[in-house]
């Protein structure tokens, strides 16, 4: 098997960043809420200091984490996830953040634990790479995820995904048979389809603001997969998979 025989599936619903609706984001606990209720994950890869593959989505840690509260790391602002070890990354709360007055602390999520949870529940992943060009090379930021999918032996139920389509490509070198898709906000790439061409993606994500029936109709004739983010009206998904939408991405799943 592999993503792109998932994509063969109608109207597929992408738990985006695990099920943020429900759980935090990119924490265990989300991928296990999201397990019956989606097609496949959506979660976001970057590196800790010494280029260890962890799931956070924002560039730093404040908005899911506990670092403002914590002595240790006061003179680390803005706290960017790449600054911080994974001994450090490893010591904060993920999960307490998203609660109203109690602690649920979660523990840091790493790629190796994310492809172990896809193997065990045998759920598709979309594994979206955050930009990280002002820190590492690309080459590093790729042969560094490639190589945990390799060692997971989980390349069957991933699909990558990152807006420095750099990456996508260098995948698509590295690993010719592991699907890749491009992803944009709120501006196509001009001429598309030649653009998607020349960087060898497998599929296309772009956001629902940017969708029209014309692109999707192309994309669909050039043997594009699309998936739209972030769709959270049910009627909305309806309209998108009619017109041959692939897949949506959303925050709340049934
Ligand atoms: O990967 C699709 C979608 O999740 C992109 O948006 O902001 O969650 O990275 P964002």
């Amino acid at each position: 098997m592999s993503f792109l025989e998932l994509f063969k599936r109608p109207a597929l619903i992408g738990a985006h960043r695990g099920f943020l609706s429900n759980r935090p984001e990119n924490t265990l606990s989300a991928l296990n809420q999201s397990i019956g209720h989606c097609d496949f994950i959506e979660v976001d890869v970057q590196l800790s200091r010494e280029g260890i593959a962890v799931i956070i989505h924002d560039d730093t840690l404040e908005r899911t984490t506990n670092v403002k509260q914590l002595k240790a790391y006061k003179t680390r602002i803005p706290y960017k996830v790449t600054d911080f070890t994974y001994a450090e990354l490893s010591d904060l709360d993920y999960g307490s953040w998203f609660y109203i007055n109690v602690k649920r602390p979660e523990p840091l999520l790493t790629l190796k634990k994310v492809l172990e949870f896809v193997k065990e529940n045998q759920i598709y992943l979309n594994l979206e790479i955050k930009d990280l060009s002002d820190t590492f090379s690309d080459m590093q930021v790729v042969s560094s995820v490639l190589k945990e999918i390799e060692a997971s032996d989980s390349k069957d139920f991933i699909l990558l995904s990152s807006f420095r389509h750099e990456y996508m490509q260098l995948g698509k070198q590295i690993q010719p048979d592991l699907p890749t898709a491009a992803l944009v906000e709120d501006k196509h790439p001009n001429p598309l389809i030649p653009y998607l061409k020349s960087i060898g993606v497998d599929a296309y994500h772009f956001n629902d603001a940017l969708v029209d029936e014309t692109t999707v109709k192309k994309l669909k004739e050039a043997g594009y997969y699309i998936n739209i983010y972030t769709v959270n009206d049910f009627l909305r998904r309806q309209q998108l998979f009619d017109m041959g939408v692939n897949g949506v991405f959303t925050d709340y799943l049934e």
